[in-house]
């Protein structure tokens, strides 16, 4: 199972994602990006929070690697407009607010790193923000 691109990508998460301050700094770069986007998370407890993003981003480099996308879907019911709401165009800042913290955090990270993560999950992205 897994191309070059997921290999690269699951290597690099694995270098991130046992580091709780990386999901700290992802969320306060996220929050950081736009007023709406952090009203969004007013009152959500973080620590939680946090911790479903981990597994989440597991799911998209999984997705990647072959797996099937119903986990995705139910990402994408949730967020959803019936849900909460996340509108498409507030799925770029995720994408960005994701690949600076990954330049942060993993120490091998360069501009191949970024391409191979930008192919890898764009299509489990897809399948979250095309469910609106
Ligand atoms: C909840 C993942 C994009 C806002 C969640 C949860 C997960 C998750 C795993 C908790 C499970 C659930 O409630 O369904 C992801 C992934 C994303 C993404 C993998 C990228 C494709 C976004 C974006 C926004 C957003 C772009 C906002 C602009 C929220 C909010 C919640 C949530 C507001 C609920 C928080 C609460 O319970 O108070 N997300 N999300 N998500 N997400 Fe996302």
């Amino acid at each position: 199972m897994g191309n070059a691109d997921s290999d690269v990508v699951f290597q690099s998460y694995g270098r991130c994602c046992n580091n709780e301050s990386f999901f700290i700094d992802f969320y306060d770069r996220f929050m950081g990006s736009s007023a709406e986007i952090r009203a969004l998370f007013a009152n959500t407890n973080m620590a939680a929070q946090r911790h479903l993003l981990r597994n989440g981003i597991m799911q998209l480099v999984l997705h990647a690697r072959g797996m099937p996308d119903t986990k995705l879907r139910a990402l994408g019911c949730s967020h959803s407009r019936t849900g909460f709401n996340i509108r498409p165009e507030w799925y770029g800042l995720w994408l960005d607010a994701l690949l600076a913290t990954l330049r942060q955090y993993d120490p091998q990270f360069d501009e191949t790193t970024a391409l191979c993560w930008r192919r890898a999950i764009g299509p489990g992205i897809e399948v979250i923000r095309g469910a609106y």
